[in-house]
């Protein structure tokens, strides 16, 4: 069986990652991050059912048997573990050369973010100014946590090079370098402990014959590189982040799953060729209520879609809206609503290849039930020269003129509490067939239903 599982989500993030790690570490001892920040948002459930959600904290922080691990690649703000970390069950270990956040990366994401003309929609939580420190070696790094003195030195002299940054980018804030320090020192001194040579914890681990998963953030078209460029997230999110993320070789992984909704969302802007409503619409409100007040359906709305007339030209809108209502398919920490529309082959395919996906878990199947007509996207063509894009090209201005094109499959009506694959409706079963044969990569499991436990199983993720 594989030691190792790496888990990576195949869209834009907010696949269920979190869940479906839960899931996987009932059988494992080790849960490891290997890059990005608090810019995550993991909801999950403890033993007792209680609602969790971490943001740097590992999944496995909720469990007594797990073993945590913040590795080398992440970018950690202390003051949001702190919060995470209530509560928190398992041991946590933070790499000696993992990256932290200050609140002046905060103050400058913000900053940037609000001068940009075309917006990201960052989550102002510093991720992309800490990874430009990184990047640029004047990064702090959490091993000097150890050397307190040391780390003082330093955090004054990057207070005074950032209050000057912070003037030149017009932020009226400026960090008080004695009151930073002085909110800051119990973190640092609580979390000193815990720093140590993660690499060499993790390999000591796997000779002793720990199950270890690596549990992905973000997802693999948000990565730095690979993804849909600028509007990405400032780390590799990809396979590789795992490995220069943990200093691990890639002799080490032994299954790599990428983790997609039935359906596609996307938070901010950016590329998305299956949205379902107007970018601008969506990402011009910023909360709930701004939401239901212009766009909540209504008992029309509702006919159509239940006619399942998916020609009618609202039905792809309409149909994304109930998606969102019911699915609730807003930003956990902000509100804001997120993207939606069909499920995006193209997107997955790149996902497959950069990662050497050997197979999926699909989530939020039962969102689905109901809707009378579902689509897939398989391609997108260029109508005007019939070329066909099959995989997602790297830069958006390549793909000017081209539609996605769909196949129909016929809907469902539940597929709620239903464990077993024999037990799911026909027409479910066939989508997820479709899913499979149509990308030809195995299914490990599909969920239909938000805790953890509620999923068909259609492999055993942990044996070969
Ligand atoms: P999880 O792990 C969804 C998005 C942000 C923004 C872009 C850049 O919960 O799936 P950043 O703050 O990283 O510089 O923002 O990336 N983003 C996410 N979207 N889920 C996430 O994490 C995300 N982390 C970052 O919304 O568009
Ligand atoms: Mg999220």
């Amino acid at each position: 069986m594989p030691q190792t599982i790496v888990t990576i989500g195949a869209q834009w993030g907010d696949e269920g990652k979190g869940i479906v790690v839960a899931e996987l570490l009932r059988n494992a001892d080790v849960c490891v991050r290997s890059q990005g920040g608090d810019n995550a948002g993991h909801t999950l459930y403890d033993s007792n059912g209680e609602k969790h959600v971490v943001n740097i904290a590992p999944s496995g922080t909720i469990f007594d048997h797990v073993t945590n691990v913040i590795g080398n690649g992440c970018v950690v703000n202390l003051q949001t573990l702190e919060e995470n970390m209530n509560g928190a069950k398992g041991d946590l270990y933070i790499s000696d050369a993992a990256h932290l956040i200050f609140e002046y990366h905060k103050l400058l994401d913000g900053a940037q973010e609000s001068r940009r003309r075309k917006k990201i929609g960052t989550t102002k939580r510093g991720i992309g100014p800490a990874y430009v420190d990184k990047m640029n070696r004047s990064g702090i790094r959490a091993g000097l946590l150890k050397h307190p003195e040391l780390l003082e030195e330093k955090l004054r002299s990057a207070i005074d090079l950032k209050n000057q940054e912070l003037e030149f980018w017009g932020v009226e804030d400026r960090i008080n370098p004695d009151a930073y320090l002085e909110k800051m020192k119990p973190l640092f001194e609580k979390y000193a402990p815990m720093v140590i040579d993660t690499r060499a914890y993790l390999i000591s681990a796997l000779h002793e014959g720990k199950l270890v998963i690596f549990e992905g953030a973000q997802g693999s078209n948000l990565d730095i590189d690979h993804g849909t460029y600028p509007n990405v997230t400032s780390s590799n999110t990809t396979i590789g982040g795992v490995l220069t993320g943990t200093g691990l070789s890639h002799k080490e992984i032994d299954r790599v799953i990428g983790i997609s909704k039935v359906y596609t969302t996307r938070v901010g802007s950016g590329l998305m060729m299956v949205d379902g409503d107007a970018e601008d619409l969506i990402n011009n409100m910023s909360n709930k209520d701004q939401y239901f007040q212009q766009c909540k359906l209504t008992d029309s709305d509702l006919e159509i879609i239940g006619s399942g007339d998916s020609n009618h030209p609202l039905y792809d809108q309409l149909v994304s809206r109930f998606i969102r209502e019911s699915a609730e398919e807003f930003g956990a920490t902000t509100g804001r609503p997120r993207r939606v529309g069909w499920l995006d082959l193209v997107v997955l395919r790149k996902s497959i290849e950069v990662n050497g996906l050997d197979g999926l878990i699909l989530t939020r199947l039962d969102n689905l039930d109901g809707i009378p007509r579902i689509k897939i996207c398989t391609r997108y063509v260029n109508k005007n020269t019939g070329e066909e894009l099959k995989i997602l090209p790297n830069n958006e201005p390549d793909l000017v003129g081209f539609e996605p094109e769909y196949i129909e499959l016929k809907g469902w009506n539940s597929t709620a509490s239903i464990r077993k694959l024999e037990d799911l409706p026909t027409e479910a079963r066939e989508f997820v067939d479709c899913v499979k044969s149509t990308l030809g990569i195995d299914i490990y499991r599909v969920k239909n239903g938000p805790k953890q436990g509620d999923y068909v199983e259609l492999k055993n993720p942990w044996s070969y």
